[in-house]
C-alpha cells in the first residue's frame, strides 16, 4: 500500500492529531497496524500482511485478540498503549499468529487521541530480519535472539569464573554426547536458553532444525495444534498443518517454561516421549518423531509435583539429565568478569570512552540481589554506559536508581545481620560493657557506687572498665548529654 493511499486513509479518520500521524507515516516502508479501543483491527497494511504471512480482508475488522491469540495483556504494545496512553518504542515482539506463524518483530505504538482520549493505538512493525542494525544497538553483538529454526549460540559465549557454573556447562557439554532430555533450571535471565542452544550446536543434531516454543506465552487451545499440527477438515477452517514436532524432526524441541504446560497437554507430550509417535489433530495417522526435548522451567517442577500441577511421569521423562544454572548472586566471581565482558562488547556499538567501572561500582554490583540475574547485570551496564560523556569510569552516578536504593537498604540491614553472626564471647563483651556502662549512669559516674551497685569491688570494676576499654572521659563524654 503506497503512503498516499495510507495518507487517504487517515484521512477519514476522526482524530485530534492527525497531521503529526500523516507525517509519521510519510517515507515509512514498515507493517502499519491501527486498533481501536475495542481492538478492532481497523487498518492493517500489505507490508504487514506480508511480515505476518496474513491477508488483510481477513484480518480487518476482527478483533487483535483473536487473530493474534498469544498476544496477552503483558506482551502485547497495543494493550499497553491504550490501556496507559504510554508510547511504546522499539520493541521486540515475538508472537503466533491464529494461523500458527511465529513472528519476530520491533514495534513502535503510538496512542491516538480523539477529544482528549484515546480512541485507538497505531502500531509500527519492523521485521525482525530486517532490523539487525538497531537490534545489535540494542543489544550488543553478543545478542543472538533465537528465531524460529536457527540457534546462534554455542558454550564459548557462556562466560564464567565460577567454580560450580564451570560444573555445570561439563555437564551440559556431556548433555550435548548424548540424546536424552535435558532439564534446563534457573532464575530468569540466568541463561538457560543460551544453554539450550549451545546443547543443540555441540550435538550430533546440530545441523538440524532447533525450534524453540515459549510455554507460557501460548494459550493452551492453540498449543496442541502448534505442537502437534492439524489434519485438514478436523475442526472448522482447518487446514493441513505441520506441528512443531514435525518441523523439529532429527533436531531439537526447546520447551521453554515447561512449568506453564497445562496438565491436559503434559498428558500429550508425555505420550509422545514414551511411545515415539503422535497424530495431528484430528488426524487418523500415527506419526513418528525423533525430536531430542529440552525443558525449561525458573520453577521448581518437584515443588508443582507435590501440588499435583506437575505430572510426576513426565518430571521423570523431561529430567533424565537435569542442568541448574546457579543464580548470579551465588556466582559473586562472575559478576566483575560478565560486567567487564558486557562493558567490552557493548563498546563496539555505543560510543563511550568508559574503560573500567570505579571499585565504588563494582562493590554495589557485588551486594546486588540481581533477581534478573545476567540479562539485569547486561542491562544495568547497558543503561550507564548510555549516560555517560566523556568519562572513561562507570562511576555510582551513572547507575540506575533502583541498585543504589536496594544498597542502601542493605546497608541498614547490615548491623543486625553482623549481630546475630557475633560469637559467644563477643555478645558477653557488649553486654557486660552496656551493664557497666548503664550503671555508671545511674550512678552519676561514680566508679565506687556503680561497683556496689553490681555487688563487685571498685578493684574489680576497674579492672573490667579497663578490660571492655571503657576510659573515664569515655564514659563522661558518654553519659554527659544523659544527664
Ligand atoms: N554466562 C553468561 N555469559 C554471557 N552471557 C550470558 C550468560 N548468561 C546469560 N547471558 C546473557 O543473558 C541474557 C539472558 O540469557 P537467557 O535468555 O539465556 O536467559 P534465560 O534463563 O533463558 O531467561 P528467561 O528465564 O527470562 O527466559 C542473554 O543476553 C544471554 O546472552
Ligand atoms: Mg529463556
Amino acid at each position: 500500500m503506497s503512503n498516499s493511499k495510507v495518507k487517504e486513509i487517515l484521512k477519514d479518520l476522526d482524530i485530534d492529531n492527525k497531521n503529526g500521524v500523516i507525517d509519521l507515516l510519510e517515507d515509512l516502508n514498515e507493517g502499519i497496524l491501527i486498533v481501536d479501543k475495542a481492538y478492532n483491527i481497523i487498518f492493517y497494511n500489505d507490508h504487514l500482511a506480508n511480515i505476518e504471512f496474513l491477508d488483510s480482508e481477513n484480518v480487518i475488522g476482527k478483533n487483535l485478540f483473536e487473530v493474534f491469540p498469544d498476544k496477552s495483556a503483558i506482551n502485547s504494545t497495543i494493550y499497553q498503549c491504550i490501556n496507559t496512553g504510554t508510547k511504546v518504542v522499539d520493541k521486540l515482539e515475538e508472537y503466533f499468529t491464529y494461523k500458527g506463524k511465529q513472528v519476530s518483530v520491533i514495534n513502535t505504538t503510538i496512542p491516538l487521541y480523539k477529544d482528549g482520549e484515546i480512541i485507538a493505538a497505531l502500531d509500527l512493525s519492523k521485521d525482525l530480519n530486517h532490523y539487525n542494525k538497531l537490534l545489535k544497538a540494542n543489544f550488543g553483538s553478543q545478542s543472538k535472539l533465537s528465531t524460529s529454526g536457527k540457534t546462534h549460540y554455542s558454550f564459548h559465549d557462556i562466560i564464567s569464573n565460577d567454580s560450580e557454573m564451570k560444573r555445570t556447562i561439563e555437564r551440559g557439554l556431556k548433555a550435548a554426547r548424548q540424546t536424552s532430555s535435558v532439564l534446563i533450571v534457573g532464575e530468569t535471565g540466568t541463561g538457560k536458553e543460551l544453554f539450550a542452544q549451545s546443547i543443540h550446536n555441540e550435538s550430533l543434531r546440530n545441523h538440524k532444525p532447533f525450534i524453540a516454543i515459549n510455554c507460557a506465552a501460548i494459550p493452551e487451545t492453540l498449543m496442541e495444534s502448534i505442537l502437534f499440527g492439524t489434519a485438514k477438515g478436523s475442526f472448522t477452517g482447518a487446514v493441513e498443518k505441520r506441528g512443531l514436532f514435525e518441523q523439529a524432526n532429527h533436531g531439537t524441541l526447546l520447551l521453554d517454561e515447561i512449568n506453564s504446560l497445562s496438565i491436559g497437554l503434559q498428558a500429550k507430550l508425555l505420550r509422545v516421549l514414551q511411545e515415539g509417535t503422535f497424530r495431528r489433530i484430528g488426524g487418523e495417522k500415527e506419526i513418528a518423531s525423533d525430536v531430542r526435548i529440552i525443558a525449561t522451567s525458573n520453577s521448581d517442577l518437584m515443588d508443582m509435583v507435590k501440588d499435583k500441577t506437575f505430572r510426576l511421569d513426565l518430571y521423570y521423562r523431561l529430567s533424565v539429565i537435569t542442568i541448574e544454572i546457579p543464580p548470579l548472586r551465588d556466582r559473586k566471581s562472575d559478576i566483575k568478569l560478565l560486567a567487564n565482558h558486557f562493558l567490552e562488547i557493548l563498546s563496539e556499538h555505543i560510543e563511550t570512552k568508559a574503560v573500567a567501572f570505579t571499585d565504588q561500582v563494582l562493590n554495589l554490583y557485588q551486594g546486588a540481589k540481581w533477581k534478573g540475574n545476567v540479562r539485569e547485570l547486561r542491562n544495568v551496564v547497558e543503561s550507564s554506559m548510555c549516560l555517560l560523556d566523556d568519562e572513561t569510569f562507570i562511576s555510582i552516578e551513572h547507575t540506575p536508581r533502583y541498585l543504589r536504593e536496594e544498597a542502601v537498604t542493605r546497608s541498614h540491614e547490615e548491623p543486625t545481620k553482623s549481630s546475630r553472626k557475633k560469637s559467644l564471647n563477643d555478645l558477653m563483651f557488649d553486654y557486660e560493657k552496656s551493664v557497666i556502662l548503664e550503671a555508671l549512669k545511674n550512678h552519676g559516674n561514680n566508679i565506687t557506687k556503680a561497683a556496689e551497685s553490681l555487688d563487685i569491688s571498685r578493684q574489680s570494676m576497674q579492672y573490667r572498665m579497663k578490660r571492655l576499654g571503657i576510659s573515664k572521659s569515655d564514659f563522661v563524654l558518654i553519659h554527659k548529654d544523659d544527664m
